[in-house]
């Protein structure tokens, strides 16, 4: 099955089992483009990082024919049951990625459409993400908005 998309000159479709090669590719790209992204060991991490991910992520991939150009995955997260509520779930939205020869033909969006619809079709409660500043105006434009009620506290470096 395809999303919208099609008539632009790609598709969007949920990534199955055997999508693995086609993420590492666009991983791989993503980082390439602003480091130096050879790294012997970098596709077993992945592999093994797949699978372990496998149950609680959802990933979604645009195709240019046989080429995979954009990526877009959510992480769910489970609260804990409480009694007289049914437990709610929400996901964290991260490596949304279009390669830059096919920026700004609502790749991007056609992704992050089908996340959002997936995202009402689950039942989710909430979609969470952090935004590079690129990313904001899509993001505001597809109805996220900024949350104040989120603190962080950065333990790496320290
Ligand atoms: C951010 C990114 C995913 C957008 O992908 P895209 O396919 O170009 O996005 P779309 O074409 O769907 O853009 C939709 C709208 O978002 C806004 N937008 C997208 N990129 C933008 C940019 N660089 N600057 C300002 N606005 C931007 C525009 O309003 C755009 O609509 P328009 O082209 O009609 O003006 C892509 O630039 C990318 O992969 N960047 C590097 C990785 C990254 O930052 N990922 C986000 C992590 S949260």
């Amino acid at each position: 099955m395809s999303w919208a998309g099609d008539t632009q000159g790609y598709a969007v479709r949920p990534a199955g089992p055997d999508d693995l090669a086609a993420v590492t590719d666009c991983r791989r790209r993503w980082v390439a483009e602003r480091t130096d992204a050879s790294d012997p060991g970098f596709e077993d991490r992945m592999a093994d990082w797949w699978v372990r991910e496998a149950d609680r992520r959802a990933t979604w991939l645009a195709w240019a024919g046989e080429q995979p150009i954009g990526m877009a995955a959510t992480v769910i997260f489970e609260r804990m049951p409480a009694p007289g509520a049914p437990t709610a779930r929400w996901g964290y939205v991260s490596q949304v990625w279009v390669d830059a020869a096919y920026r700004r033909r609502g790749v991007a969006s056609t992704l992050m459409g089908a996340v959002i619809a997936w995202a009402r079709r689950e039942g989710l409660v909430r979609l969470v993400l952090n935004p590079s500043d690129e990313s904001r105006p899509m993001y505001a434009a597809l109805g996220f908005r900024e949350a104040s009620d989120l603190l962080r506290l950065d333990l790496s470096g320290r």
